[in-house]
């Protein structure tokens, strides 16, 4: 048993559940985990390292080490470490190592919020409020690109959007833990929803499942 209210939330990247889950954090004061960033960090150490990014047994050491504390999306957020994550996050011996981690970071008092891909399937199934948080490929893709350009970057839109499809595809079909809604999950479609649209759906899911806890 833990004291902890526990939020999973679900969905491929650039859906907006990184937004949606740190407003939600700040809302309520719990505390947040992107758990996309221990694949990313065991990647990097790999990389770091000159290891390969298909030896199981030195991945697995590799994400044991990894420190959910110092976790930091500006230093993770390179294209090349969020390819060998994906790559990574296929292996068994990995997602065990992660996932204990994960759940530890979930059971911190008053409450956490868990972004990722299993989190309301896989790492915390008995969480009061599942959200599984999406949009169409095309959009998710738009956003990455206007984002690169809004930082004075610039993009190719064909490339990252055959990107966002190769990586969904990655996530939905491996065997281990793959990407897809808990059957209790509330599902956000946040193609056509403003941000703040979808955190105040998120809210009602959530006010609702903390008066029922109370
Ligand atoms: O959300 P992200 O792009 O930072 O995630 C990087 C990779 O990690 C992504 O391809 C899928 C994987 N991942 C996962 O398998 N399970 C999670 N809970 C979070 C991320």
């Amino acid at each position: 048993m833990t004291d902890s209210f526990i939020i999973a939330i679900d969905g491929p990247a650039a859906a907006g559940k990184g937004t949606l889950s740190r407003r939600i954090a700040e809302e309520y004061g719990f505390h947040h985990l992107d758990t996309g960033l221990t694949y990313r960090a065991t990647a990097k150490a790999l990389i770091d390292a000159g290891l390969p990014l298909d030896d199981e047994t030195v991945a697995e050491k590799m994400a044991r080490e990894v420190e959910l504390a110092g976790l930091d999306r500006d230093i993770l957020s390179k294209h090349e470490i969020g390819e060998a994550a994906s790559k990574i996050a296929v292996m068994p011996a990995v997602r065990r190592a992660l996932v204990e981690a994960q759940r530890r970071f979930s059971e911190k008092a008053p409450g956490a919020v868990l972004d990722g891909r299993d989190i309301g399937t896989v790492v915390c199934p008995d969480a009061p409020v599942k959200l599984y948080v999406t949009a169409s490929p095309e959009v998710r893709a738009k956003r990455r690109y206007d984002e690169i350009i809004g930082k004075g970057g610039s993009a190719d839109f064909e490339a990252i959007f055959e990107d966002v499809k190769r990586r969904d595809d990655r996530d939905m079909n491996r065997a281990d833990s793959p990407m897809k809604p808990a059957v209790d999950a509330h599902l956000l479609d946040t193609s056509e929803m403003s941000i703040e649209a979808a955190f105040q759906a998120a809210k009602s899911f959530i006010d609702a499942a903390l008066s029922r806890n109370a």
